[in-house]
């Protein structure tokens, strides 16, 4: 694709790829929210430097994807429950998405994509990585993919203990999703389920099930499926959870790192 009004260096040729030429502290025109949206679906995650924006401006460009989702159960700032707020401290007793996961898959209409400013960073670490789910369900078998196509998996929340006193925003979701999605704006498959919520393969025996999803996790952490990005303050990043994994790496203790994600609402897996 070309580019006409922003830059897209590719971080690496499967995944990520940093954006040049986008201020989101100024308004953005229509034609730069097409490439930046173009860009995303082609890259799967975009990061962008430098970015000065406020709470409204950050809420402003997640609504430009679409609705914004409410987390279940996560902390949020400036009184609005769409700004999840993100940060990791020496008081912490762990961090956002310390695991591979796909963000609130467990909802009937999981998140299409979550964007995530970070204001603080570690002196050193602190990074997040990403997989393509999409070459994670090409790299399968052809009959590893024909045996999974078709099959549906439990996906299930529990954030009991999780963000210390702050009271649930809504009951903690369960839903059942395929395990091979078809996305719904490359029309491309991919991989569905993750290690954060996904807890049995449905219509399969349970030890299936259990090997299964053993051999799919083991699979998603291939490094040829992945970028990882190092943060610096102000740097954006944006994934689109419906092909995307993700992970926080928590090896700056007890330094603090703290953002606001905003998360777009996204429709039911099909
Ligand atoms: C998350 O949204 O899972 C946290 C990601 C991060 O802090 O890098």
């Amino acid at each position: 694709m070309e580019y006409r009004h922003i830059e897209v260096e590719p971080l690496t040729p499967g995944i990520g790829a940093l954006v040049h030429g986008v201020d989101l502290g100024k308004p953005l025109s229509d034609a730069v929210f097409e490439e930046v949206h173009a860009a995303w679906m082609d890259h799967l995650v975009l990061f962008m430097r430098d970015q000065h924006m406020t709470p409204a401006q950050h809420l402003a460009f997640g609504r430009r994807f679409g609705d914004l989702h409410i987390h279940p159960a996560a902390p949020y700032a400036e009184g609005d429950p769409a700004l999840m707020v993100i940060h990791t401290d020496k008081d912490s007793h762990r961090n956002n998405g310390s695991g591979w996961h796909s963000d609130v898959s467990a909802d009937e209409e999981p998140p299409l994509g979550s964007i995530l400013h970070v204001h603080k960073v570690p002196s050193h670490g602190g990074d997040t990585l990403f997989a393509n789910m999409y070459a994670a369900f090409e790299a399968l078998s052809g009959p590893m993919q024909t045996l999974l196509d078709g099959l549906t998996a439990r996906h299930v929340s529990d954030y009991t203990g999780q963000y210390g006193d702050h009271k649930p925003q809504r009951e903690f979701p369960k839903a059942s999703h395929p395990v091979v999605r078809t996305h719904p704006v490359t029309g491309r498959k991919a991989l569905y389920v993750n290690a954060g919520f996904t807890r049995y393969i449905e219509g399969v025996s349970r030890p299936e099930s259990t090997a299964l999803l053993a051999l799919l996790f083991e699979h998603v952490k291939n490094p040829t499926f992945q970028c990882r990005f190092r943060w610096e303050p102000y740097s954006l990043a944006m994934w689109d959870n419906r092909c995307v994994q993700h992970m926080a790496v928590w090896d700056y203790f007890p330094e603090v790192r703290s953002g606001y994600r905003v998360t777009v609402a996204g429709d039911r897996p099909f």
